[in-house]
């Protein structure tokens, strides 16, 4: 796969679309075979290498509703930058990123006021802070 594709997975609700997306993101561990990504076996790492693999690589969007209710939209979005203490200034980046998003405006608001699909948003946006090499969007309908 390069750098610039863009892959779907389709098929019918429990055939194991979140299940597969859960592996590469290496958050479940199949229980025959590995996953490899730049090649690195990702459940070869320890917890934390683990963990910062997928923090710098991965961006991921769960089904459901994963942002911090008590975290304002821009300090989700920024949370996982601020996890690993990156060098620089990230706020600009998110607002950026928000605005990209048409929602710019609720940066300041919290999850509980958002709709459906502003929430959808944030979680792309936060997907997105740490410029993954790889990204994911689970039900992107
Ligand atoms: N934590 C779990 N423990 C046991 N079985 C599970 C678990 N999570 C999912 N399953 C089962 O594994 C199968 C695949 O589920 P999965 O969530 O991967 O489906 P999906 O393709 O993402 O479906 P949808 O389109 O509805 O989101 C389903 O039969 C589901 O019931
Ligand atoms: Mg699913």
């Amino acid at each position: 796969m390069d750098s610039d594709d863009f892959v779907s997975v389709v098929g019918h609700s429990g055939g194991g679309k979140s299940t597969l997306l859960n592996m590469i993101a290496g958050l479940l561990k199949p229980t025959s075979g590995s996953v490899t990504i730049q090649d690195q076996d990702v459940f070869a790492l320890s917890d934390e290498k683990g963990s910062f693999f997928r923090n710098s690589k991965i961006g991921y969007v769960p089904q459901g509703q994963g942002l911090l209710a008590n975290l304002t939209v821009l300090e989700n979005v920024c949370l996982p930058f601020y996890l690993f203490k990156r060098e620089g200034d990230v706020i600009p980046k998110a607002l950026s990123l928000l605005e990209r998003m048409g929602i710019g405006s609720l940066a300041a608001s919290y999850p509980r006021q958002l709709s459906g699909g502003e929430i959808r948003r944030v979680s792309i946006a936060r997907a997105l802070i740490n410029a993954p090499a790889l990204s994911g969007i689970q039900d992107a309908s």
